[in-house]
């Protein structure tokens, strides 16, 4: 189904939940959040039904994102029961990979194509120090296991952080020299913990440019990186610039939250509940949703936050 704007909405994100085993410096307070009520939180069943209406207006792809989407009980059968919805062509997920090695198997039997894994240092310490409560060697392990699964190809999310990753911009692109992966940086949001961060925390797509000029652009885009590749290079390196770029244009998602909102624009402040709709009230609901949603962003900046009214981890990215 397309948008007023002609935009064509294929993708959908659900958010399983907003807990996570991790507590991202840009993403979560450090005490983590207040842990709702269960049954404030949509059921797996509720899940599958607004995705079986969405398949049915036209989504063909589907991510599962948190929080942490792997420590949400039960969702192995959802994934199986996603997989089930004849129209849908992907199922993926975001994950910080902690949790992979036990489960990336099971994964792909239950019908996961590929996993996006959040990495955004390859130091120990400094690991340890913007999750928190991780442990690289973790997440490491996290993306072998995804590997030899076969929930390929990869994808490596790296968040730039000035001063703190941008040293590290060649040793993480250069790990696509030899594997068929893609390493994409992101441009940090003035979102959730990210917020209050100073404006030299704000480092543009643009620095990675300028310390890899032998990137050489594909002319291709994937969903909303752009792409380039070293030389010689077997995997890429993928540029995400929500804020140096606008990428609204092609923007052909929409988010559920795990409480079951819709939310059509990630940094807009509307939400619409769509909890307790059944059959053609909540496809109504869902149509509604995709053909108003919003042309772009509001501005977004060191000094302009977002206007969305909740934080990273309860959307989901
Ligand atoms: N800015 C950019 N990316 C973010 N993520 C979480 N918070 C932010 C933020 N403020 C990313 C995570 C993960 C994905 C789900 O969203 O690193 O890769
Ligand atoms: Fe958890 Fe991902 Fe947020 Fe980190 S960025 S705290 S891994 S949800």
């Amino acid at each position: 189904m397309r948008d007023t704007l002609g935009r064509e909405i294929t993708y959908l994100r659900i958010s399983l939940t907003d807990r996570c085993n991790l507590r991202c410096v840009y993403c979560m307070p450090p005490e983590g959040v207040n842990k709702r009520e269960h049954r404030e939180i949509l059921s797996l069943e509720e899940m599958e039904e607004i995705a079986r209406e969405a398949a049915a207006l036209g989504v063909r792809k589907i991510r599962l994102t948190g929080g942490e989407p792997l420590v949400r009980r039960g969702m192995l059968s959802l994934c199986r029961r996603l997989r089930d919805i004849p129209q849908l062509e992907e199922l993926t997920l975001t994950t910080n990979g902690v949790l992979l090695p036990g489960m990336a198997a099971a994964l792909k039997a239950a019908g996961v194509d590929r996993v996006n894994i959040s990495l955004d240092t390859l130091d120990p310490e400094k690991y340890r120090c913007v999750t928190r409560t991780g442990t690289l060697e973790d997440t490491l392990a996290g993306i072998w296991a995804a590997g030899e699964a076969g929930l390929t190809p990869l994808k490596l999310n790296c968040v730039l952080i000035g001063g703190f990753n941008d040293d590290e911009i060649p040793a993480l692109a250069a790990l696509t020299a030899r594997e068929p992966l893609e390493v994409r940086f992101i441009e940090l949001m003035p979102i959730g913990g990210a917020a209050p961060f100073g404006p030299e925390a704000y480092l543009p797509c643009e620095a990675v440019l300028e310390r890899l000029p032998e990137l050489e652009p594909l002319g291709e885009t994937g969903g909303v990186a752009e792409r380039f590749r070293l030389p010689g290079a077997v995997g890429t390196v993928g540029l995400i610039r929500p804020l140096s770029g606008c990428f609204c244009g092609r923007c052909d998602r929409i988010r559920l939250t795990a409480d079951g909102c819709l939310k059509p624009c990630l940094h807009s402040r509307e939400e619409i509940p769509i909890r307790g709709l059944h059959g053609a009230d909540l496809r109504r609901a869902l149509g509604r949703a995709i053909l108003h949603k919003p042309e772009r962003h509001g501005e977004l900046s060191a000094q302009v936050r977002s206007e969305a009214a909740r934080d990273m981890n309860q959307i989901g990215g």
